[in-house]
């Protein structure tokens, strides 16, 4: 079995096409309700924007993200706030924080237990923690047009090599409370996420599904990815965009005072 190469990211594809994350991000800082002088936790904070939305409440901001490109880039974008690039399952404050938050960055993180026992330990006590990320069942149909794609040329992608880490709900829940969580809000929720312009499908390719493409002769990929296109047309296209068919989980968990 080859394994897919680390995902590597594009910084500057994310920011021009694909801001619907930090859009849709913004409802999640509603439920977060940043207070004035609170200390916040972003855990992969991509690009920086929605540290900055958090940082507009008066509340003092870090944001960490494993990617050196886009700690680059959101530096760059928000040199007033602090930035750190660091792996979210060995990341290690020196205070601990009153909140963390996490928008569409969990999945990518598959060592949930880990990440867990970690966002535990950069919580204050009474600290809460806001996230959201896809759920068990997301991108179902994108990766069924991959997997279908690849198999006509030959390839086979194996369910083990796949980067992302998309649980069930209770599963998520279970995982929180054992490491000591109150878990005091979780939904699980369809969000049909529209992608900018004609392109926006093989943009949503080439952005995330990049480790998929990376052991495929450049010459073929063009082809596959017309392929892919073809067989989700009539799912996901619709209106004149395409639609990714995402699924979120929305949680929210406190570690409480000890009595
Ligand atoms: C998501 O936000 O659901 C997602 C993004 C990239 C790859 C897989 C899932």
């Amino acid at each position: 079995m080859q394994s897919l190469p680390p995902h590597t990211w594009n910084a500057g594809l994310y920011d021009s096409k694909h801001h619907f994350v930090a859009d849709y991000g913004e409802q999640l800082i509603e439920l977060l309700a940043p207070k004035p002088g609170e200390s916040i936790l972003d855990l992969g904070c991509g690009t920086g924007h929605l540290a900055c939305k958090i940082a507009a409440f008066g509340a003092r901001v870090v944001g960490v993200d494993n990617s050196p490109d886009m700690i680059r880039l959101a530096c760059q974008n928000y040199p007033d706030l602090t930035f750190i690039q660091a792996e979210s399952s060995d990341y290690c404050p020196d205070e601990p924080f009153d909140a963390i938050f996490s928008n569409a960055a969990l999945h990518w993180m598959p060592d949930a237990e880990r990440v867990a026992a970690c966002m535990w330990n950069a919580l204050k006590p009474g600290g809460r923690l806001v996230a959201e990320f896809g759920s068990r069942g997301n991108i179902r149909a994108i990766l069924t047009g991959i997997n279908q794609a690849l198999q006509a040329y030959g390839y086979y992608l194996l369910q083990e090599t796949l980067p992302w880490y998309f649980p069930a709900l209770g599963e998520y829940a279970s995982l929180l409370e054992k490491q000591g969580f109150r878990v005091v809000y979780a939904a699980d929720f369809d969000r049909p996420t529209p992608l900018e312009g004609e392109d926006g499908l093989r943009n949503w390719l080439a952005m995330f599904g990049g480790s998929f493409f990376q052991l495929i002769p450049a010459d073929q990929t063009d082809e596959i990815m017309a392929d892919i296109e073809t067989r989700l047309r009539p799912m996901l296209y619709r209106d004149g965009r395409w639609v990714a068919d995402y699924r979120r989980l929305r949680i929210v968990a406190l570690k409480e005072q000890a009595e």
